[in-house]
């Protein structure tokens, strides 16, 4: 399965995706694509011998309408948003319809939306005095955060001490959850329904 990836910054999701020696059977990653001109996640993908692009308009960027029609010529069948901070142009949205997840730092539907990334989310959830966090892998639609969800885990927070520890628990569980659910989808195990998403076991 042919896939591409989105970032904005670090890339340590990226890291964990490309690790996965069950992934590494079952899928391809043939475009690492940001909105930054460069960033740590780029340099991840090219030392993978990845191609990567910037969005946006100008010489050495591609734009949404390219970048789209470059997926649909490489038989791209899912992509991911991994760490990616911008809103996906509509029409990449409505060309791979149920074709594209995305990794939140947070129990969706709390603590989601615009403005929530990075440690915005886990000051919020610190400030709130919640006891679990976790990450949510779901799919995109038109808005921040609100597609249906695929893959939830939680961790305990009671003893978490600032949102920088609260963002190191949900990490480890991103890592864990991204390429599991990347994995259902390749092994076509993701049951789409109108209101809930299956993932079919073994
Ligand atoms: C992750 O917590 C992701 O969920 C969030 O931004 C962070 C990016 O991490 N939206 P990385 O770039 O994958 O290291």
């Amino acid at each position: 399965m042919n896939i591409a990836i989105f970032v904005s910054g670090r890339g340590s999701n990226l890291q964990a995706i490309l690790n996965d020696s069950e992934l590494k059977q079952i899928i391809s990653i043939i475009a690492v694509v940001s909105d930054k001109i460069d960033c740590k996640a780029f340099e991840i993908a090219r030392k993978s011998g990845i191609e990567t692009y910037t969005i946006g308009d100008g010489d050495t960027k591609i734009n949404a309408e390219q970048l789209t029609k470059k997926f649909l010529d490489l038989d791209v069948s899912l992509i991911v948003l991994a760490g990616y901070l911008k809103l996906i142009p509509d029409v990449l949205i409505k060309s791979f319809p149920n074709k594209m997840i995305n990794i939140h730092p947070a129990l969706l539907p709390s603590f989601g939306g615009k403005g929530m990334y990075g440690i915005n989310v886990h000051k919020a959830v610190f400030d709130s005095s919640a006891k679990v966090s976790g990450a949510t892998v779901h799919l995109v639609d038109s808005t921040y955060d609100t597609g249906k969800i695929i893959a939830q885990q939680c961790v305990d927070i009671s003893d978490a001490s600032s949102p920088e520890e609260i963002a190191e628990r949900v990490l480890k569980i991103e890592h864990k959850i991204l390429p599991e659910v990347i994995k259902a989808f390749a092994l076509k195990k993701i049951k789409i329904g109108s209101n809930r998403i299956e993932i079919i076991k073994e």
